[in-house]
């Protein structure tokens, strides 16, 4: 189950929790015929990407992703086309055919370690702008951009950051690199949400704010109970549609089987697992 997952699912059924890298490693590592991936549709595709010979289910097909939504796989085809020899980074938040298409890809953990791997003056990392330009100003490497957004992420805004600030001054503030650049620039941290977490239970704060999708707070807070939450709530419609029932149905019924073309499988698996296996990157790949 992602970390966005209510707190019944995350707490109550969930084997394995976490955030985009985390879920597709332990997909992968499963020791299981069957996984139901407690997520938007993007994340079970990649677990099946992985592990072809498991059967993946999602509770409900029609878990979506905005950013997933904002680019096809014809669309790279037409950047590469149009940029020769610049990398092409994908965002995990995408679908089969996009990764496909790709050098490489990453997830917001992940996303300045990937883009530093290559070794160019130049590299498209696609289709979040905002992840794009939040990891554009931490490095020398200029990061190319698509045109999509989180609809989630893209609601919060610096000014809502400086007023909660006001009202509270002790507060700390922590985003994820969903959020555009001046959301980002108002934090004292931002990470994937798995970094977010980890951030929360070793500085233990006071008080804090998490600028992310709203179970996250709920399901961090139960195991941090000397941390306040304020709690800004905007939910990813497409997450919930993840529930106990759908994911009872989905177990007794073995519903809705995640399929990928086998073809787009294999070039979208290198992606992943060039992703994966990092650190194994041939540095010359595009030199
Ligand atoms: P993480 O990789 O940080 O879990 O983010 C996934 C996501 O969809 C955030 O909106
Ligand atoms: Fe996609 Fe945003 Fe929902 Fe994450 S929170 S799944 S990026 S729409």
């Amino acid at each position: 189950a992602h970390n966005y997952m209510t707190p019944d699912i995350f707490h109550g059924v969930a084997d394995i929790v976490g955030d985009s890298l985390q879920l597709a490693i332990e997909a992968k590592r499963a020791n299981a015929d069957v996984i139901v991936q407690c997520g938007v549709h993007f994340m079970a595709e990649t677990s099946k990407i992985l592990s072809p010979d498991k059967t993946v289910l999602i509770p409900d097909m029609k878990a979506g992703c905005s950013l997933a939504e904002s680019i096809t796989g014809a669309d790279v085809r037409a950047l590469r086309e149009r940029n020769p020899g610049v990398p092409i980074i994908t965002y995990v938040n995408t679908s089969a055919d996009v990764k496909a298409e790709c050098d490489i890809c990453c997830t917001s953990s992940n996303a300045l370690q990937v883009v530093e791997s290559f070794g160019t003056d130049k590299v498209f990392l696609i289709p979040d702008k905002y992840l794009a330009a939040n990891v554009g100003n931490k490095t020398h490497v200029e990061v190319l951009v698509w045109d999509g957004a989180c609809e989630v992420h893209e609601r919060f805004t610096a000014q809502e950051l400086r007023d909660y600030r006001k009202i509270d001054p002790g507060v700390k503030i922590i985003a994820h690199p969903e959020c555009p650049p001046e959301v980002v620039a108002e934090a004292d941290f931002a990470g994937s949400t798995a970094h977010m977490i980890d951030w929360v239970k070793t500085k233990q704060p006071e008080k804090v704010m998490m600028i992310t999708e709203c179970s996250m707070a709920d399901n961090v807070a139960s195991e941090t109970p000397g941390v306040d939450f304020i709690r800004p709530c905007n939910l990813c419609p497409h997450m919930k549609r993840i529930t106990l029932g759908k994911i009872l149905d989905s177990l007794v019924e073995m519903r809705e089987e995640v399929v990928v073309d086998p073809i787009i499988a294999k070039k979208a698996r290198i992606a992943v697992e060039r992703m994966i296996n990092l650190k194994k990157i041939s540095q010359d790949l595009y030199r």
